[in-house]
């Protein structure tokens, strides 16, 4: 068979950030031909292809109604619209943790109000967001500075998610835990990002120091709990999420929490994972198109 695949990214990453040139190579070796389109490209019609495959929209979060409607517009996106518009604003971390998933400890900080702060490091970003930016970091008391963090986030309407920081994410970062098609792939590190590291030329993403890894049980366990729990949210099946990416760090207790599950346009990390990873993510293609 020959189908014709299209891979979403945006103005400033047309095609990724090469990242996902293993898994074109392996769709065409199985008869996917995939090209990458623009979402907000006028030119650009989507509706013929077999499947609209959301890779590198990272800059959505300023003009996310724009790209929700977008979305609902194209016909056959993965992942499902359902979970692309649940997944594009963090508060879907609540539905989760009344699911029973632990995630980093967070409260939603709505514009007109001003919270309490935490006693130790916290973190403050948006609610809407990708890529790290407008995350920051404050020592315990630095509440003047946050404030002002705050008012600026709120002054662009934004809500913001307020969360103690999670000390282990300085020496082992966070581990990021990917599945296709509902069944695990791979893993991989990603190193502390809020370190006063600028952003990337795109201006989209602080870039990630990544490595390879095995993870243990707990948070092999905590990721597939949280795709089960995801899926049973939307109404889904786990299959239909064509990718997820669960990222899980370690809290003082020791124990692993959920700091993102990403379904929407997440890295794939096929430059850190082994060979086939990328086979297993075009097999998954080639189930949604059976
Ligand atoms: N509560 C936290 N504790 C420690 N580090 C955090 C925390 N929240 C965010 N970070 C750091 O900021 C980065 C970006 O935050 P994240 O929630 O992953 O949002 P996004 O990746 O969508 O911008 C994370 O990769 C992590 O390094
Ligand atoms: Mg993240």
């Amino acid at each position: 068979m020959t189908a014709r695949a299209i891979f979403v990214g945006c103005a400033h990453r047309p095609e990724g950030n090469g990242d996902d040139d293993a898994a074109v190579r392996a769709l065409a070796d199985i008869g996917v031909a995939t090209r990458w389109a623009v979402w907000d490209d006028p030119a650009e019609d989507v509706a013929s292809a077999d499947v609209v495959i959301l890779r590198a929209t990272w800059d959505y979060p300023l003009r996310r109604d724009e790209f929700l409607a977008w979305c609902a517009s194209v016909p056959r996106l993965r992942n499902p619209f359902a979970a692309v518009r649940w997944n594009t604003d963090k508060s879907y971390l609540l539905d989760l943790e009344r699911a029973g998933v632990p995630i980093v400890p967070t409260r939603l900080v709505h514009p007109g109000t001003v919270p309490e702060w935490p006693e130790g490091e916290f973190v403050l970003k948006p609610a809407v967001g990708a890529g790290s930016v407008g995350a920051a970091r404050f020592a315990a008391g630095e509440h003047e500075r946050a404030a002002e963090h705050l008012r600026s986030l709120h002054d662009r309407r934004r809500t913001a998610l307020l969360q103690p920081y999670q000390a282990a994410v300085d020496s082992e970062g966070e581990t990021a835990l990917v599945f296709f098609g509902g069944q695990y792939s791979h893993a991989f590190t990603k190193g502390p990002m809020l370190t006063g590291a600028g952003l990337d030329g795109s201006g989209l993403y602080v870039a990630e120091k990544r490595g390879t890894t095995t993870p243990s049980v707990a948070w092999r366990a905590l990721a597939e709990d949280t795709l089960d729990a995801a899926a049973a949210h939307l109404g889904l099946r786990r299959g239909d999420l064509l990718y997820a990416r669960v990222d899980v760090v370690r809290t003082d207790a020791g124990t692993p929490a959920l700091l993102e599950l990403e379904v929407t346009e997440p890295s794939l990390g096929f430059g850190q994972a082994d060979e086939a990873a990328a086979l297993r993510f075009a097999s998954a293609v080639r189930g949604v198109l059976a």
